[in-house]
């Protein structure tokens, strides 16, 4: 049983994805549009978007904004409620700092908590209640597979990841019965700006044309959980349910960390 209605349809549905400027958001829109779906695109960088739109064959419009402004969220979801509904929400923006313990800080703390984390509260706040008093309509967010489990270098990304897929979870309690969709995103290595500073092998590095696709795939599949490329993500989340001290030392092992 598939856990929300297969997507397999696209054309002429309205999907609205923010972090569409760049990398695997970028990717998406890219390949939505090819399968007709009308785009609203947002991010922080206009221009970036102007470039992923020209790429969107005139089915996508530019929207920028800064996903940590709670205010703004509201204003553009209630905009384009009224310019005739959306279908599906697609948060990609996220941000990356490897840190250890001690270089954890406030600031850094904050900043990623505020993309990764906040920014998927001020989408339920803004996106929930249209979609609950339409009926329809769908939510994705996007974890990684660094929220599976403690992981060196990962001290805030990892818990703010973490945090998304609980949510998700908690999101699709109430809202599924309602008839309107969640999904958690949680991609592997995937080659972006976002992985470009990592000074470790990543294994099972994809294209963020290839995480487009999988995406994509998962959405076809009714899938909650669209976690890819499978042959890192799955073997991941088995290790996840090892005791911690198995996790903890095969963490060691395999990042030498
Ligand atoms: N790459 C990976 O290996 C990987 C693995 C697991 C999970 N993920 C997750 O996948 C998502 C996409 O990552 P990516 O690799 O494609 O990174 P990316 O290439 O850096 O793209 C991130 C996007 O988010 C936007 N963004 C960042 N901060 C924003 C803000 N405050 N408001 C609005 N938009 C903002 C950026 O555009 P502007 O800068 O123009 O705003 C950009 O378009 C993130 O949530 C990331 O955590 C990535």
């Amino acid at each position: 049983m598939s856990a929300n209605a297969p997507i397999r349809q696209w054309q002429g549905r309205h999907v609205w994805l923010i972090g569409a400027g760049h990398g695997i958001g970028e990717a998406l829109a890219v390949k939505l549009a090819k399968l007709g779906a009308r785009l609203t695109l947002s991010g922080r960088n206009p221009y970036a978007l102007q470039a992923v739109a020209a790429r969107c064959a005139g089915t996508a419009k530019s929207a920028p904004f800064d996903a940590t402004d709670a205010a703004a969220w509201q204003a553009m979801a209630a905009r384009l409620d009224a310019e005739g509904g959306i279908d599906l929400v697609v948060l990609l923006a996220g941000d990356y700092l490897p840190l250890r313990a001690w270089e954890v800080t406030p600031e850094a703390a904050r900043k990623l908590t505020d993309v990764n984390l906040m920014a998927a509260f001020y989408l339920v706040a803004a996106c929930a209640p249209i979609f609950r008093q339409r009926g329809k309509g769908g939510i994705a967010l996007t974890g990684s597979v660094a929220g599976v489990g403690g992981m060196p270098k990962a001290t805030v990304y990892g818990a703010t990841k973490a945090a998304v897929n609980h949510l998700a979870q908690t999101l699709y309690l109430d809202l599924a019965p309602l008839g309107v969709g969640v999904w958690v995103i949680n991609p592997g290595f995937v080659r972006t700006r976002l992985t470009a500073g990592n000074d470790f092998a990543m294994p099972a590095l994809i294209s963020p044309e290839e995480a487009a696709d999988a995406i994509v795939a998962g959405f076809a599949q009714g899938a909650f959980d669209i976690h890819f490329p499978r042959r890192f993500t799955t073997v991941l989340k088995l290790a996840a349910l090892l005791p911690r001290r198995a996790w903890f030392w095969l963490m060691h092992k395999t990042t030498g960390l």
